[in-house]
Formats: C-alpha cells, structure tokens, sequence
C-alpha cells in the first residue's frame, strides 16, 4: 500500500472515519441489505427507504446514504447515530451478527457486465481494459474483497437458516410489487397496496435514472465519476447474451456451473 493511503487511513481511524466495514457493531434489531456487488441493492435500499420512509419524504441520492445508509460509505461511529432498526447496506461473506438479512441475488453473467461499465464508470480499471480482461479477474474472485460470487453467495445461502429473505433481481424485475411485498412481510410492516405501490414507482428505474442525472454528485459514489456511463444503465436481465463472448460464458460456467444451477441460472 502507498505511504501516502497508509497515512491517510491511520489519521482516519484515529478519528473515527474509516468505514465501517467488518468492524461495523452490529445491534440486534439491524436489518442488512446484502449482496454481491452490482446485484440491485441500490434499488433495494430505494424500495425499503420508500417503504419505510415513504411518508416523510421521497428517497433520493440525496438522502439515501442517511435513511439506508452503506457500511463502505459511513464510519461506524456515523452508524450508531441512526434511527434504529437500521437498514444498512452490505456486500459481506457471512456474518453470523447479521440477525435479519435481505440478500439479493443477480444473475453472475449480467454482474459481470454490469460491474466491467461501473469499474469503467469510476475508474477502477483503465480504460482500456476489455471485458475479457476484467472477466478474468471477476471470475478469480479478485475484483473485490468480497470473495467471488459463487463464495459469496454461498456463504449466506447456506450458512442462514433462519431470518433471511432471498430476493432474486430477476423476478424483482418481472414482479416488483411482488418482491416489495416479501419485505413488507419479512420486516413485519403493516403496509397498504397503495402504499407499496407507491414504493415500487418512486424506485423505479426511469425515476431513479433521472434522478441520478440531476443528483449523481451529490452521492459519494458516484460524485466525479464518468457521465458518459450511466449507473442506471440497463436495469434488465439477459444483456450478457449479446455482450460476453462464449469462452468467457464457458469459463463462469465451467467454474461456478454448481451454484449457477442451485440458483435457477441455467
Ligand atoms: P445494470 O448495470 O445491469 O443496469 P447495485 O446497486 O447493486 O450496484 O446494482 C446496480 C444494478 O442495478 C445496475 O444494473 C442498475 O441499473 C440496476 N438497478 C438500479 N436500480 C434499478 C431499478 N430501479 N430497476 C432495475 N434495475 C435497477
């Protein structure tokens, strides 16, 4: 690690201002949002905060890290100041702390597609790297410090048994109202269709893409990241046919084909 990055972190620990992350304390009524990168927990954050918030305001880039805040963008100290039952944001291998989780899960062929755009988006990878490329380190499990998405994923589906919720962006896709509902349920809200209804428009990705155009550096994440690539940018499934080539398909599939299937991904 750079000298300079390694002092930087120091000075922010001492002050309390490193991110959460795995040192996050956990309390026993948190509800996690968990999943692997790029598998629509904004969009879930948007849905729970409409959701749950709905009344007092309309969720946006704005106020989202403060309603739904993330544990990579938000020290823990900043953490212990929120309303409780806090909704957070994660991307964690398993955590036995977690005590209610919602974990969504995404097709891994559209992640990768998904996550080459964003790594372009913030800069994260040259901008020359081709998908190929990226796809070599993804595949490895090397693109974050999150595992790859086989480990990850099967960290929590098999080691919870009891309170999660498995989302899948796939049927959040074709039934959003459906999915709004499962979490209703599972955060035993007593929510109204019209409410619901609500929530799924105010999250809904032409409402959230226009958002991001107005608001996107107002949102650490994406504040001075390249505006020719969206983040909203395709909101469906199925996209990896036309982009990933088929030794790269081969490659996932040969690697990850048993948890591929055990997720319904043919
Ligand atoms: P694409 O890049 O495939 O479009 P995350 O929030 O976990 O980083 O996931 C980002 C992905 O979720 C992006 O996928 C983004 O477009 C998609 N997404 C965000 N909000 C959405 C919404 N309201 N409806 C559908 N997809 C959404």
């Amino acid at each position: 690690m750079n000298k300079l990055i390694r002092v930087k972190k120091i000075i922010l620990a001492l002050s309390g201002k490193l991110p959460a992350r795995r040192s996050l304390t956990t309390l026993d009524d948190d509800v996690f949002i968990v999943s692997y990168p790029k598998s629509g927990n904004t969009w879930t954050r948007f849905l729970i905060g409409n959701l749950v918030y709905g009344e007092s305001g309309k969720v946006d880039f704005k106020n989202i890290e403060r309603l739904v805040p993330d544990i990579y963008q938000n020290s823990d100290k900043q953490l212990l100041k929120v309303r409780s039952p806090r909704y957070l944001k994660s991307h964690e291998y398993f955590d036995p702390r977690y005590n209610r989780v919602i974990f969504i899960v995404r097709d891994p062929r559209d992640i990768l597609v998904s996550y080459y755009y964003f790594c372009l988006k913030v800069g994260s990878i040259p901008s020359s790297t081709s998908i190929e490329e990226f796809s070599v380190k993804f595949i490895d499990g090397r693109i974050n410090l999150f595992g790859s998405w086989a480990q990850n994923i099967s960290s929590w589906v098999h080691a919870k048994k009891e309170g999660l919720l498995l989302l899948k962006y796939e049927d959040m896709v074709a039934d959003a109202e459906s999915s709004v509902w499962a979490i209703s349920e599972f955060l035993g809200l007593k929510c109204s269709q019209e409410h619901v209804s609500k929530a799924v428009r105010m999250s809904s990705f032409s409402r959230m893409k226009q958002l991001e155009a107005q608001q996107s550096d107002n949102w650490k994440p994406l504040k001075g990241t390249r505006k020719d690539i969206p983040f909203m940018r395709s909101g469906s499934s199925g996209g990896w046919k036309e982009l990933l080539s088929e030794e790269v398909i081969d490659r996932m599939e040969k690697k990850w084909g048993p948890e591929m299937r055990f997720m319904g991904y043919e």
